[in-house]
């Protein structure tokens, strides 16, 4: 039970009789407890999940090892009857990885951290390309021991040529943060992420920003996120289709409350954090490796409409102010 439960439970006590005298004088010190650190391996059955999906596109290694993965999904996707919104959900993923590469290029630093990288091996890819580059790829630790046994079984890493480190680490343990960013060579420094903002509450944002923004402060570089997802109008919520164990994964996540009212409201929060918004990606549909799939179930209505997809993501690079 975490701290928060325990304290709306003893709220139904307050004002009831002798009981209640306890539980009002227990409150301010159970308030003041620590409170047990959360656990976010729940999120992490969405990365084999979005890593399945992967497999169907050109994003680096992401056939191989999505060969490798083992046993259901939890999004319940139509692997068997790949309609337009299996290929829709791919063409997003797809974007979203390549938006993080594009504004990539567009820094020189030479380490580079990357949280809840999942399944994603952008960074041994960067590696094998650049022997410049100290590149520190980041998960959960379940999810970073499963990750290394398929680089293991794959031999994957053999051909890397810079310095790349896969560590566990929960983004939000700000010690264990600050101890994998003193593994980097002074210099500025990149950090990067896609798939985490969305599972965090606004305190949990706050932490993880405090945490970067005091990073980039000292070192210099940048934030690379592809998380500025702002929430669904209610008629395209209606207009998507979702098993019922995304939707109850999305639920038990909160996902649509922690997405941003707007992205002028992000900027708005990145702002207060300390940080100003210097690039957006700009994604580029033509040249996606799922685009011959998609074009052959696109629905006419789609076909002939002249309107780009709806926006409902942006990726942003962020500078320390
Ligand atoms: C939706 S997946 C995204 C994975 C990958 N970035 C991608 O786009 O394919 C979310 C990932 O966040 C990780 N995660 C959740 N909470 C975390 C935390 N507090 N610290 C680090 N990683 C976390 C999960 O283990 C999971 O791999």
């Amino acid at each position: 039970m975490y701290i928060g439960d325990l304290n709306s439970h003893l709220n139904l006590f307050s004002g009831a009789g002798p009981a209640s005298k306890t539980a009002i004088f227990a409150f301010p010190e159970i308030s003041n407890m620590p409170q047990a650190p959360k656990d976010f391996s729940s999120v992490s059955p969405s990365a084999k999940s979005l890593l399945m999906m992967k497999g169907y596109t050109s994003i680096p290694y992401a056939k191989q090892t999505a060969a490798l993965m083992q046993g259901a999904e939890i999004f319940d996707l139509s692997f068997d009857d790949k309609d337009f919104w299996f290929w829709i959900r791919v063409m997003h993923f797809e974007s979203r990885y390549w938006s993080i590469d594009q504004l990539l290029e567009q820094t020189d630093n030479r380490n580079i951290l990357e949280l809840s990288s999942g399944y994603s091996l952008r960074g041994l890819d960067l590696c094998v390309k650049d022997q410049s580059l100290h590149y520190i790829d980041t998960d959960l630790p379940d999810v970073v021991a499963l990750k290394q046994s398929m680089i293991s079984q794959l031999q994957l890493d053999k051909a890397v040529k810079g310095r790349f480190e896969l560590l566990p680490l929960n983004a939000l343990d700000t010690t264990s943060f600050n101890d994998v960013i003193n593994r980097f060579d002074n210099g500025p420094l990149t950090i990067v992420n896609e798939g985490l903002l969305m599972y965090l509450n606004m305190e949990e944002k706050k932490q993880l920003c405090k945490a970067i923004h005091s990073t980039l402060k000292q070192r210099g570089g940048c934030w690379i996120t592809a998380d500025i997802y702002v929430k669904r109008s209610a008629e395209m919520t209606a207009s998507l289709p979702q098993s019922e164990s995304e939707a109850a994964f999305f639920e038990q996540h909160n996902i649509e409350e922690n997405k941003f009212a707007s992205y002028e409201a992000a900027q708005a929060f990145f702002k207060e954090q300390g940080f100003e918004m210097i690039k957006e990606a700009v994604p580029n549909y033509q040249q996606l490796s799922v685009m011959p799939h998609l074009l052959k179930v696109l629905p006419e209505a789609v076909r002939s409409s002249k309107e780009p997809p709806p926006k409902i993501q942006a990726t942003w690079m962020l500078k320390a102010l």
